[in-house]
């Protein structure tokens, strides 16, 4: 096993590790990455519209209180309106650092950050590098990175954060590389490991996205918060299969896509007639799967998403991924034809409960969340372009807050007895047992069938049940082959956080007994503000089940009428 020491340790290399990291080596910590692939292969690459912040470059009326209003009224007022606060007030901010680290987003004519209107927002304030913002990005935060001169270690899956009576010390993990183990005893961690769409069989995000930074974080006592929250993007790819859920960025129809029925028909007239294609997204998924239900959709189960009634050269300056995608993938030229497109899970507002005045856990000592993993920022439906600037925002924050409790000449030590029962617990795994791939495939069947777009109590009972029994059988999973780059492995042990993850979403849906943001229960089809202004929380209870319960919102600003009462 191999041994490493730093002062901050970041476990994750997309937009807001890297950034977490910039920032804790900028206050002077000696800071170490693990990335859970190749630094900064991550799903930041795939967020493709774009970037939120109110600059007023395209619309100069539009400001910083428009942009908190629209986060928090179509995050269906569930957000931390703390965390929201800080997010609109450093979004600017952040971006410049971008610019500072050699990222180049579109300009306007007279040379400004160029901004395209997107969906729920009241104003155009979305900055882009056309539809590859998040590639830009993360290429300029790797390059900072580098320049730094950063330590990484790449190829590493964390299994496990350690972990004593004050709180987080370091991780265990395995290394791709070589098949061994590495421990790493930190004097504060920044977990930054993106979403858990993998839970899911028809997903946006990345292979890598099986839920892990939530699951580490509660083995050792984290709160979760609001897991029930999960969006699904719009409009994913639906053919050919091998490209099923890969995002088709909203930038579609931020620059004038129109969505259509099999019948030719704009339906998002009847749903949100004034918004129209750029409602919130909850708002435009709903209306999209009612279509395909209720029978008007196409033979491969979608809409159509056009945008051939616009001039080539634009949507070729303005979407170039999109039409190479679709070129690449279908065969299809978007600058003629029209897109076939149907909802893909794509993001968690949900996550680990954190302190908005420094990021870090509500419960858990020198543990910093960023990104994906943190939770209350987006509330019931998270505004595309949003994501990309809590990275920045929120990334920074946790780095500098970790640096400052890294501040101490104690190196916290590490319990041998626990490294050497992870160590025998990964070695088990390596068994006569059923293939962990088939467990995961049942799940995320599973999650897709029951816990999907619209939920109702008896499907989350029956969700429930199905993932005690896929439990189960990962309990007699067995796994065959050596430790080298072994896919199966990484299999075995990413479904435990799969399957914890899960439960927690339904856990959360079940309790939630209304329909808010993202969450729709077609059983409790209303908003309910007098009874359910509440956030849902996830914790380890007594002999180690999970328990969910709830608490009021930190409505500190807005409040929708009656809520609470
Ligand atoms: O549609 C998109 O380009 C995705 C952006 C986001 O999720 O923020």
């Amino acid at each position: 096993m191999r041994i490493m020491e730093t002062d901050v340790l970041v476990i994750g290399s997309g937009g807001a590790g890297l950034r977490a990291a910039i920032e804790a080596h900028r206050a002077g910590a000696k800071t170490l990455i693990l990335a859970r692939t190749i630094l900064g292969k991550a799903h930041t690459t795939m967020a493709e519209g774009g970037y939120n912040a109110a600059l007023g470059n395209r619309d100069p009326t539009d400001s910083i209180e428009s942009h908190f209003q629209d986060t928090v009224v179509e995050g269906a007022y569930l957000n931390d309106q703390r965390l929201v606060r800080i997010l609109v007030e450093e979004a600017p901010e952040r971006i410049y650092d971008l610019e500072a680290y050699g990222a180049v987003f579109d300009r306007t004519a007279e040379g400004r950050i160029a901004q395209r209107p997107f969906g729920g927002q009241s104003h155009p304030r979305t900055c882009y590098v056309g539809d590859e913002t998040g590639h830009e990005m993360i290429m300029a935060l790797t390059e900072e990175v580098r320049r730094r001169g950063l330590q990484h270690s790449d190829e590493v899956l964390v299994t496990r954060l350690l972990a004593d009576p004050t709180g987080c010390v370091g991780a265990f993990g395995v290394e791709m590389r070589t098949g061994g183990y590495l421990a790493v005893r930190a004097k504060a961690t920044v977990l930054a490991l993106g979403g858990a769409g993998q839970v899911y069989r028809v997903t946006s995000n990345p292979d890598e996205a099986t839920g892990d930074g939530y699951a580490l974080a509660y083995e050792i006592g984290a709160e979760l918060m609001d897991m029930e929250q999960v969006q699904f993007h719009p409009t994913g790819m639906v053919h050919p299969e091998s490209a099923k859920g890969i995002l088709v960025t909203e930038a579609v129809r931020g620059e004038g896509g129109q969505l259509k029925n099999a019948r030719g028909e704009r339906f998002m007239e009847r749903y949100s007639p004034k918004q129209m294609e750029l409602s919130p997204r909850d708002v435009v998924a709903r209306s999209i799967y009612t279509e395909i239900q209720e029978g008007r959709g196409t033979p491969r189960g979608a809409v159509y998403l056009d945008i051939s009634h616009k001039d080539a050269g634009l949507v070729e300056a303005k979407l170039p991924r999109m039409v190479k995608q679709f070129r690449t993938f279908a065969n299809l030229d978007i600058t003629k034809e029209a897109m076939e497109v149907a909802p893909t899970a794509h993001h968690f507002m949900g996550g680990v409960k954190i302190r908005p005045e420094d990021n870090r856990s509500t419960t858990v000592g020198r543990l910093f969340l960023a990104g994906e993993n943190e939770a209350g920022v987006h509330g019931g439906n998270r505004l595309g372009g949003n994501a990309l600037a809590e990275t920045q925002v929120f990334g920074a924050r946790a780095g500098r807050s970790a640096a400052l409790a890294a501040a101490t000449p104690i190196m916290p030590a590490l319990d041998e007895a626990a490294l050497s029962r992870e160590e025998a617990r990964l070695d088990s795994m390596f068994r006569k047992g059923e293939r962990p791939q088939a467990i995961k495939r049942d799940l995320r069947e599973l999650m897709w069938a029951k816990v999907g777009i619209v939920r109702n109590e008896a499907d989350l009972i029956r969700a429930l049940e199905g993932i005690q029994s896929l439990l189960g059988r990962s309990e007699r999973a067995g796994v065959s082959g050596g430790k080298l780059y072994n896919p199966e492995w990484y299999d075995a042990i990413c479904l435990r956080s799969m399957l914890l993850v899960s439960e927690a979403i339904v856990r959360s849906a079940l309790l939630r007994q209304e329909s808010r943001g993202a969450h729709f229960r077609s059983d409790h089809p209303r908003r309910d503000d007098v009874h359910w202004f509440v956030n849902v929380n996830v914790m380890k209870g007594k002999e180690g089940r999970m328990e969910a319960t709830t608490t009021p919102i930190q409505a500190t600003e807005l409040r929708p009428e009656g809520a609470g009462k």
